[in-house]
């Protein structure tokens, strides 16, 4: 029951970055949160942010080995990033996609996801909260395949 929580570039900024947007929370705080609930949802969690892709994608490789599920954020990476699409199309247990912002409700090019085409469910626009909802459904799809 180990889960990977990978998030992309400019999310070290969480916090002081566009608050407007992206909230007073930080990365550590979301962190902090994520691991009080994996302790309740019998979740081990290896937490990591980077700003380099190819950092995200050997994350995946290292999930193959040993996770059994993947929550991810991959920022700016989700509208580009066909690599980290086809590094998790190499992953089979659940993976959830959050954004802390709502992307639907934001410029045309944050629309298109290519982590979507992967992704086994999408959280948008509840704030850092959506890693929260993001984990247990991830424990759900990991009891669920085990019963
Ligand atoms: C984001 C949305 C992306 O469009 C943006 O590039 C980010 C953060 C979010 O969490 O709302 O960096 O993934």
């Amino acid at each position: 029951r180990l889960v990977y929580v990978l998030n992309g570039p400019n999310l070290n900024l969480l916090g002081k970055r566009q608050p407007h947007i992206y909230g007073h929370v930080t990365l550590a705080d979301v962190e902090a949160e994520c691991r009080e609930l994996a302790g309740e949802l019998k979740l081990d969690l290896r937490f990591h942010q980077s700003n380099r892709e190819y950092e995200i994608i050997d994350w995946i490789h290292a999930a193959r080995e040993e996770a059994g599920g993947i929550v991810i954020n991959p920022a700016a990476f989700t509208h580009t990033s066909v690599a980290i699409l086809d590094a998790l199309n190499t992953f089979e247990p659940p993976v959830v996609e959050v954004h802390i912002s709502n992307v639907h409700k934001r410029e045309a090019f944050r629309h298109h996801s290519y982590v979507s085409l992967r992704a086994d469910g999408v959280i948008a626009g509840f704030g850092t909260q959506g890693y929260s909802l993001a984990l247990q459904r991830v424990a759900r799809l990991i009891d669920e395949k085990a019963a």
